[in-house]
């Protein structure tokens, strides 16, 4: 089939890819020329695993296309994919400027019958915006619109498109229906047809879902410290029940990211709006809030003063596998310790060149190195901000014999807390500080 794709970021582009390797013709379209420029040019703007070898090979093969224009784009596909950006309000409900925006596009280009397919995450109600919007400028112009909200995860977005868990397709068209069944049917997945609202408020209530996961074990962590109890073993002891899964148990700095907190946001407002308030969503967003003031508090107690003092930060993208640094609770960490004075020098494997570019004044107030090792030498303490693997891979009695003090502060619990005391290290990290050694 022939697929046009709307917004070619970290969802957009993969899509695009994805579906190009499973045999359609995609054409990725970006407002944005310097992205377009460097796809053109064969060059991949985002980190993601195995995505530059599919572009590569489908740009080869001719069924990866990339341009700016929205035009060719609309002509090209019989199903258009909306998949541009829905960022918070500062009231915390959705700006969708971005998806009217191409619904206005798509309506001034529009020549026959298209599939519109909105897969940026909004808030319930807005397919019925957008076939408003195009019938108020294209009234002669046949088209549907559908819902099929994308649940990949940053870090494994390939192999999460190509196995996903399911397809949830909202159409209130049989024609529309039919067209997107043909276009996933090379996937092995099962597939949920719902109308389009219900489709809308899956994706929020799923993300809202996963972020009380996290929220929930994150408030566990502080009663297991207070408790004397080991957190992880109270996740795998609460997971082992199939009801509740051992998934999103991990105790840590809490959930950030591009999609969590603005959309646990969105659905508090949206479920406001529709005047059924969720309490429960804010109750997790406070939680996932005072997750990281706690750690900060551990951090000041031991140092007492966190003015002039230099601390090393490991990681700086939201999670590992990913340069993606918008929302990351690694980077508010970072901000509020130079807030408090303390000279911070930071790295991570993939992160470093999206922070200077998302967060430069930031990045102006901090060193940022390479080498994980450079970055502890003359620390007075070790702060792990992300769990990438590279870093419980580092020689950590290298570490030890670099920092000032040997004290690190690992807020994903990424190292084991036996060990880090055998090895004459002062470790904190999270819900585990005070077990005993099963
Ligand atoms: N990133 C994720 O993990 C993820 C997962 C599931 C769903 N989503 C949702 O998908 C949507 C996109 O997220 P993303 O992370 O890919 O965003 P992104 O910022 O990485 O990419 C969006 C792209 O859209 C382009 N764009 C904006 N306006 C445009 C226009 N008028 N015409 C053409 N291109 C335009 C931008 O230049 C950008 O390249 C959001 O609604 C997000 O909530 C994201």
């Amino acid at each position: 089939m022939k697929l046009t794709i709307i917004g070619s970021g970290y969802v957009g582009l993969t899509t695009g890819a994805c579906f190009a390797k499973v045999g359609h013709h995609v054409m990725c379209v970006d407002s944005n020329p310097k992205k377009i420029e460097t796809l053109l040019a064969g060059q991949i703007p985002i980190y993601e695993p195995g995505l530059e070898e599919i572009v590569k090979q489908n740009t080869a093969s001719g069924r990866l296309k990339f341009t700016t224009s929205t035009e060719e784009g609309v002509d090209f596909g019989e199903i258009v994919f909306i998949a541009v950006p829905t960022p918070p309000n500062p009231d915390g409900s959705v700006d969708l400027r971005y998806v009217e925006k191409v619904a206005r596009d798509i309506a001034a280009v529009i020549k026959g019958y298209k599939v519109i397919v909105d897969k940026s995450t909004v808030p319930v109600k807005t397919g019925e915006k957008v076939a408003d919007t195009i019938r108020r400028y294209a009234p002669s112009v046949e088209f549907d619109v559908v819902s099929n909200p994308e649940f990949l995860r940053e870090g494994s977005a390939v192999a999460d498109l190509l196995d996903p868990d399911r397809i949830v397709i909202g159409a209130n068209s049989p024609r529309a229906i039919a067209k997107m069944q043909e276009l996933y049917a090379p996937f092995v997945a099962p597939v949920l047809v719902t109308d389009i609202n219900s489709a809308e408020l899956i994706k929020h209530a799923a993300n809202s879902f996963l972020a009380l996961k996290i929220s929930y074990i994150n408030h566990l962590s502080a009663i297991c410290d207070a408790a004397g109890a080991d957190v992880e073993k109270v996740a795998e002891g609460m997971g082992m029940d199939k009801r509740i899964g051992r998934a999103f148990l991990n105790a840590g700095l809490g959930y950030g990211g591009s999609c969590f907190p603005k959309d646990l946001a969105a659905f508090t407002t949206i479920s406001n709006q529709l005047g059924v308030p969720f309490h429960l969503l804010s109750e997790v967003h406070n939680i996932n809030t005072v997750q990281l003031q706690r750690f900060i508090k551990a951090i000041r107690d031991t140092l007492w003063v966190l003015q002039d003092k230099k601390l090393a930060v490991w990681g700086l993208s939201f999670k590992p596998h990913t340069d993606d640094v918008r929302s990351s609770v690694a980077v508010e960490l970072v901000r509020q310790l130079v807030s408090e004075g303390a000279r911070v020098t930071a790295t991570d494997p993939k992160g470093m060149e999206s922070f200077r570019e998302f967060e430069p004044e930031l990045a102006g107030k901090i060193a940022l190195v390479d080498d994980p090792l450079a970055a502890v030498e003359g620390a007075e303490a070790l702060v792990i901000a992300t769990e990438w693997p590279d870093f419980a891979e580092v020689d950590l009695n290298e570490v030890k014999k670099r920092l000032i003090a040997p004290l690190v502060f690992d807020g994903r619990n990424l190292l084991d807390p036996w060990t880090m005391k055998e090895l004459g290290f002062q470790y904190h990290c999270i819900g585990r500080n005070s077990a005993a050694r099963s």
